[in-house]
């Protein structure tokens, strides 16, 4: 099934099932005082730190992130979590200092730093399906990546037994939850549920600080002017299928865009909505610029939808 493919269906695993791992078995780099090994070897993924009078070595039990731009690795010890350090960052094809991590100054915060408990609940909740059931946070059974499940509750049973249309219509009536019925603001606010809603952003402190907000999906497309009160043909479900794997050739988004900025003439009811003088495809290059974010080794692509002339700040 195709959504097994996608990104979000990949957004975790075992660290030992790792692709990016696999293909590189044997990964190295020193910062600072800090050598680096990364390792498969015996059925384990292991990170091994040292700084010339000590080393130590972790067990990677999960990568976090299906690697597209970048992956995190994420272990246990005494019962605390911790994200190392260093991530896999495809662009370099290789190891280097995960978003957002401090210099570190002892060996153990140079394989990874503690993660409090809510912010490990979090991580997998967005990464994972079902970590947290009735009995609790329960990592270790809890499904590697997005599932039907994630997003249409349990029921998945019935759901992955669609065969034929009238299937897919008592299917549609089984399904615990079906987002298609949602209203524009609230159905951005369910994908926001992992990819943050605009509450979120606020509440994260991460609004308006710079270039990093460009990753709040939910956040920059309600900032845009076409967003207006919310309407259905700007939802995220509008432009993107979450079943399939992302399309990544800007030429498939303009319908979307042209279903409210066909040309005037064409339709009294477009009359009020303006019309591009300069470009008639590929909408989505110059209007949703691409926004390298420094640390991610990737770039992120602006839902603020907006007229960008050279040289403009990055608005917040
Ligand atoms: C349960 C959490 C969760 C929900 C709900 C969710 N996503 Fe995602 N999504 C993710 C994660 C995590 C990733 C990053 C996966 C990765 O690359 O490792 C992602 C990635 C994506 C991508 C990028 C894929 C790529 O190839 O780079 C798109 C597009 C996307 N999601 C769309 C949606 C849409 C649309 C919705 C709402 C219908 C949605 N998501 C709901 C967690 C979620
Ligand atoms: C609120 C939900 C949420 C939480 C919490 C979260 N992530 Fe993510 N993560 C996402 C989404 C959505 C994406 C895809 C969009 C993006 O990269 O901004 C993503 C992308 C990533 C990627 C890049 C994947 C790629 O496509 O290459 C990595 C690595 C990652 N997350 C690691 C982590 C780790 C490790 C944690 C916890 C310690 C974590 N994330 C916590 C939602 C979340
Ligand atoms: C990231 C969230 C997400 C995941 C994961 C996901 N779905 Fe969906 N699904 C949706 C949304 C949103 C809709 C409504 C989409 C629409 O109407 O365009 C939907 C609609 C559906 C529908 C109804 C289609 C229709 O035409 O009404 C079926 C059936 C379905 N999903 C099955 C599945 C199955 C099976 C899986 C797992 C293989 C799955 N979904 C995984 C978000 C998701
Ligand atoms: C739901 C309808 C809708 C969709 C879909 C939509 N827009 Fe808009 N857009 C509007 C409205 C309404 C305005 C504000 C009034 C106007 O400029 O006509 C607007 C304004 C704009 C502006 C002017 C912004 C400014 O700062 O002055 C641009 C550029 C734009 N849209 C481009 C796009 C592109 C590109 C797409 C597709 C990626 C798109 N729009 C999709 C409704 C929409
Ligand atoms: C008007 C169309 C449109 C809407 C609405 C839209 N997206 Fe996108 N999205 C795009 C385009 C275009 C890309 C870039 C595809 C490419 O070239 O890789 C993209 C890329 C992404 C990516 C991949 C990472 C990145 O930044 O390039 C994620 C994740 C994503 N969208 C999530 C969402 C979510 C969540 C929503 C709802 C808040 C949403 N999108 C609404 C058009 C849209
Ligand atoms: C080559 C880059 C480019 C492409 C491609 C492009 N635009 Fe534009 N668009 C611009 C620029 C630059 C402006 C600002 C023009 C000005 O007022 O100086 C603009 C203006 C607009 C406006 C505002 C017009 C107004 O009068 O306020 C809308 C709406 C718009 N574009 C929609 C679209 C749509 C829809 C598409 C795809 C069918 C598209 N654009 C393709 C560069 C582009």
């Amino acid at each position: 099934m195709q959504q097994r493919e996608t990104s979000m269906a990949r957004a975790a695993e075992r660290a030992i099932d790792s692709p990016d791992l696999k293909s590189h078995s044997d990964l190295a780099l020193r910062i600072g005082p800090y050598d680096y090994e990364l390792q498969l070897k015996h059925g384990e993924a292991m990170l091994t730190v040292s700084d010339g009078i000590g080393s130590t070595i972790k067990d990677l039990e999960w990568a976090v992130g299906d690697g597209l731009f970048g992956q995190t690795y994420v272990y246990q010890e005494h019962g605390k979590f911790y994200e190392s350090q260093l991530s896999f960052y495809s662009r370099i094809n290789g190891l280097a200092t995960t978003t957002g991590h401090m210099e570190p100054h002892t060996l153990e915060t140079a394989a990874g730093g503690l993660t409090s408990s809510d912010m490990i609940r979090q991580c997998f909740g967005c990464h994972f399906t079902t970590a947290t059931t009735n009995h609790g946070f329960d990592p270790e059974h809890a499904i590697t990546g997005i599932t039907c499940e994630a997003c249409h509750g349990p029921g998945e049973k019935h759901v992955q037994q669609k065969s034929g249309p009238k299937q897919a219509v008592e299917d549609k009536r089984q399904l615990i939850m079906n987002p298609a019925a949602l209203k524009p603001a609230d159905s951005v606010d369910f994908c926001g549920a992992c990819h943050r809603t605009a509450a979120d952003a606020v509440l994260s402190g991460l609004a308006g600080k710079g270039l990093i907000d460009v990753r709040l999906q939910p956040y920059r497309l309600e900032k845009s002017k076409c967003w207006g009160e919310g309407d259905a043909r700007l939802t995220c479900i509008a432009c993107h299928d979450p079943h399939v794997q992302l399309v990544t050739d800007a030429g498939s988004y303009d319908a979307k865009c042209l279903s409210c900025h066909a040309a005037a003439a064409s339709s009294s009811s477009s009359r009020r909505i303006s019309s591009c003088k300069v470009g008639t495809r590929d909408c989505a290059n110059c209007h949703m610029p691409k926004i390298e974010v420094p640390g991610t080794y990737t770039t992120f692509t602006d839902h603020w939808i907006r007229i960008v002339r050279p040289g403009d700040a990055y608005p917040d």
